[in-house]
This record gives structure tokens, sequence and C-alpha cells, in this order.
């Protein structure tokens, strides 16, 4: 190559171009490190006791808080898109201090499981959030001690007691997501106790204290007042959340999930780099509602602002994602 007459200099000219492989579609296509496919995705689904029409969630556009009925309408569409599984969460009509509600055969999530298992059967993996929030008039994910805090064993009965009551609905996995300490190994025990030793467990090990969950709280009619500090991780730390996943994993843990997403993307690659179990990630009610709403004002391309959320989340090293658009982008997939 000679100058050009742009330049007077005899620039080099590369002997390696990365660029011809992404010259066409198909080249791109051909040479893509990471798929996301349906059969990743997992929809998180709310179901809410006593309403007679589902109720639309504010904050997140698009989701909504699901009757008995409307709920498994909408587990039946999900499974045809090709989700991978259903993560539910319910909004009992009556709260108290002990969420009595989680544990209660007939309370609105066990009836949920029943139904969706009825609904679904093993067409997709049936998931049951296991946490006290939803349930407590407080809003912890715990029961609460005499001076207020949560206390952390008392909660593991707790947990123990509703992980038994899902598994008898016909939960396939169980989602402990309170972030108390020994929680897999109190689930692991009380479900391998009462015969439920098929039941998975699907931890939420590395759960931080995130600004991301405040359209969720919308979801659940969340009762919170203060924060979830003192059990839900602290931002700023990475190595505390491989403890956490070990710790997990030692405990029983079929699976670990780290939660949210895109905000953590490193702890997603170090826990994929650490463990053998499959590695989950939670694209978050925020993270959903960010886009959401950047793309209803046009600053943001919805579609592909979705598919690279995903993509990254799967280059980290998630292989099963969590995400409210699930059976949408099931479909775009498939
Ligand atoms: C606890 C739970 C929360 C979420 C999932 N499980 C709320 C919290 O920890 O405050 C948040 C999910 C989301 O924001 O999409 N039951």
């Amino acid at each position: 190559h000679p100058p050009t007459a742009a330049t007077p200099f005899d620039v080099p000219r590369p002997a390696v171009r990365p660029r011809r492989l992404r010259r066409t579609p198909a080249l791109r296509r051909l040479v893509a490190e990471t798929r996301v496919s349906g059969a990743d995705l997992v929809l998180p689904m709310f179901v809410k006791e006593g309403l007679t029409e589902p109720a639309p969630v504010p904050s997140m556009p698009g989701v909504l808080q699901h009757t008995r009925d409307s709920l498994r309408k909408a587990a039946r569409e999900a499974v045809e898109a090709g989700v991978g599984g259903l993560m539910l969460f319910a909004v009992p009509a009556q709260k108290d201090a002990e969420g009595s509600g989680a544990t209660d055969p007939g309370g609105a999530l066990n009836t949920a499981v029943a139904d969706l298992v009825a609904e679904v059967g093993d067409a997709t993996t049936v998931m049951a959030d296991l946490c006290l929030d939803e349930f407590t008039d407080h809003g912890h994910c715990g029961v609460l001690a005499a001076d207020g805090s949560v206390d952390n064993d008392a909660t593991l009965d707790r947990y123990a007691a509703m992980a038994v009551a899902l598994a008898e609905a016909g939960t396939h996995l169980v989602g402990p997501s309170g972030m108390m300490d020994g929680q897999v190994r109190a689930v692991r025990t009380a479900l391998d106790a009462a015969g439920h030793t098929g039941v998975g467990v699907l931890a939420y090990a590395a759960k931080y204290a995130s600004a991301f969950f405040g359209p969720f709280r919308d979801a659940v009619d969340s009762s919170l007042t203060g924060d979830r500090r003192t059990y839900q991780m602290d931002p700023a730390n990475g190595a505390e959340a491989l403890r956490e996943v070990a710790l997990d994993v030692a405990e029983g843990a079929d699976a670990v999930m780290v939660k949210p997403a895109l905000s953590y993307l490193d702890v997603v690659r170090r826990t994929a780099d650490a463990v053998d179990v499959p590695v989950a990630a939670y694209q978050v009610s925020g993270e959903y509602a960010m886009v959401e709403a950047a793309a209803a004002r046009g600053w943001i391309e919805r579609d592909r602002a979705i598919a690279e959320t995903l993509t990254s989340i799967r280059r980290a090293g998630a292989s099963i994602i969590l995400t409210y658009w699930a059976v949408e982008a099931a479909r775009e997939l498939s």
C-alpha cells in the first residue's frame, strides 16, 4: 500500500484483520461465542390472593400480578414459548409477624405451586421463592427478635417448614432468597427428613442489598420500611460473594444464583469460574424497569437493549437467567 492522498506517511497496514469475521450477518452469527436460548430463561411470576382481575405493576410495564386463573394461563403460554422455568412469588391477603401464610398448605404460594404443577406438570421447571418477606407484616425476610433485629436461627426453622410445604405442593426447586446464614443446610435437611430428597435447591447465594429491587417491592405489595443491609450483601464486596457461594454449595445447593445481574457481572464470572454447579443470574425488577422506561421515552432501542443484556449475562458465565422478558425473549429466540 503506497501512501494515500490523505496522509503523506507510510501508515502500516494490518496483517491481522478481525473485521473479516464481522463482514456479514451470517459470518457474525457463525462466530458468535455466546447464544441465549429460551430453555435458559426463567420467568418470575406473581400471584395475588383474592384478586379477581390481573393487576398491572405500574413500575414494571408488561408485568402482572396474577389471579389464580390468569397465572395458570400465563404459565401455559410461557411453556409454549419454550421458557426453561417459572419462579413463583405470591402476595398473601393477610400478613403477620411470623409470615404464617408461607407455611400454610392453603396459603397463596403453596396453592399457586400446586396449580402450576397441575397445569404444566413436568413440561417446565416449577420453582418457588422461599422467603418470608411477602408474608410478614414488617416485610423482612425473616422473623424478628425482641430487639427488632432479624433473628437468623429462628428464621431457619420457618424456612425449613416452608421448604417442606412447597415440596408437598409439588415444586421442583425451592429458591431460598433470604440470605440467612445456614439457610441451604436447613432447607436441605428438612426436605430430606420429610422424604423430599428429589426437590432441589437453587440458592440465592450472592444476593446484594440493591436499589434495583425497587419495582419488585411494588409487585409484591411489600410492607418493608427499613432495608435489608444486615442480611443482603454490600455491593462493595466480591470476594465475600465467593465465600457465600462456597458455603451454599457445601450446604447442598444444587445450583447457585447471583442477584442482581447487570451490576454484578464480575461476580457472575467469578462464581462460574469457582463452582461446578449451574450458575443462575437474576435480571431483577429495576434492570427491567430501566430499559422499559428509557425505551418508552425513545431513549434506547428496546429490543436490542434486551438482547444485549441477556447476552452479556450469559457471556459472564450464567447458564440460567431469570428475567421478566423470558417469554418474549424465548419467542424471539425460537
Ligand atoms: C425476596 C426477593 C426479592 C426479590 C426476589 N426475591 C426482594 C428483596 O430481596 O427485597 C427481588 C426480585 C426483583 O427485584 O426482581 N423474596
